[in-house]
């Protein structure tokens, strides 16, 4: 964990969860999404100023600029909403690594009724989740526990015995936003932990760079992006973890199989039509993986 987690909320769950506020009150539908919790989650003023249609402008000229990242962002959350709520009632146990703002356990409570819900995440930035909800009166679903954790320095396998939860069901795993920020060693301990913890059919989904797209050179010299990483690495969240080769060699480690990639053409087509998402985009993908051993 960067230093600023330790004792700071997270910028980059404050800004995803800015970014899913603006979307909620987009007229546009390929950029509305349905987060209705993000607005009581970030400060009142960005809720009420992501409103109304000037200020709305303004927020994304301010935050959301960096090219293809707000939309991004978007085609991501409507992707993983959907799969929980075509989740059906299978699934026993959902781990959220790295929750941040992430109001799914209270969005489809009533699709994950019967599974518990596990979100880890840095300390300072869970309990800063926690307040912002009680503040705005609304009520923790029971099957919700919090993990406070710091992956590069804690064994998740006992935080998560720890809190109950039973190895050998049936799961879903989402590491949302989050592999980019871990060192190498977290990556692979969590990947083995979800292999060794978990019954079949269990799922996982992350999304994660391609280093072979960090290293094109429009990547590297648009100002935007540029600037778009000095705010990250400035506020000590700057990603670094990229995966390079085919995704399958690095799924086969951990005995998973690839259900599905989506890039950024893919989720273009998919959420905004035929549009191109932008430049930051292209360096995402999206994963739904599935234990196959
Ligand atoms: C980009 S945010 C994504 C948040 C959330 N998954 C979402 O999509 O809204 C990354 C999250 O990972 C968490 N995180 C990053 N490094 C971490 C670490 N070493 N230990 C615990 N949490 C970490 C941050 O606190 C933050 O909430």
């Amino acid at each position: 964990m960067s230093h600023r987690i330790e004792t700071k909320v997270s910028i980059t769950a404050q800004g995803t969860c800015l970014a899913r506020t603006v979307s909620y009150y987009e007229k546009d539908s390929n950029y509305k999404s349905d987060d209705y919790v993000a607005p009581v989650m970030g400060p009142p003023f960005l809720g009420f100023l992501a409103k109304h249609d000037f200020s709305r402008k303004l927020l994304k000229n301010c935050f959301l600029k960096a090219p293809g990242n707000y939309e991004y962002l978007i085609a991501r959350t409507k992707f993983i909403d959907a799969m929980f709520k075509n989740m059906g009632g299978n699934v026993e146990q959902i781990v959220v690594f790295g929750a941040g703002f992430d109001s799914r356990a209270i969005r489809f409570q009533k699709e994950l009724k019967n599974a518990t819900v596990f979100e880890l995440d840095a300390p300072v930035t869970q309990q800063a989740k926690r307040e912002r909800i009680r503040g705005a009166n609304i009520q923790l679903p029971e099957n919700l526990k919090f993990i406070s954790i710091d992956f590069n320095k804690e064994a998740v396998s006992e935080k998560l015995d720890e809190a109950g939860f039973k190895q050998n069901k049936t799961c879903l795993f989402l590491l949302e936003g989050l592999t980019m920020y871990l060192n190498q060693t977290s990556i692979d301990q969590t990947f083995q932990l979800i292999d060794q913890y978990t019954g079949q059919d269990s799922l996982i989904i992350f999304d994660y760079v391609s280093a072979s797209m960090v290293r094109q050179e429009q990547l590297q010299n648009d100002p935007q992006v540029i600037k778009h990483y000095q705010v990250l690495a400035k506020a000590g969240e700057k990603p670094g973890f990229a995966i390079d080769g085919h995704i399958q060699d690095f799924l086969a480690k951990y005995n998973l199989a690839l259900m599905e990639e989506l890039d950024s053409v893919k989720l273009a087509e998919r959420y905004f039509g035929e549009e191109d998402l932008g430049l930051l985009a292209k360096k995402f993908r999206i994963i739904t993986a599935k234990k196959s051993g």
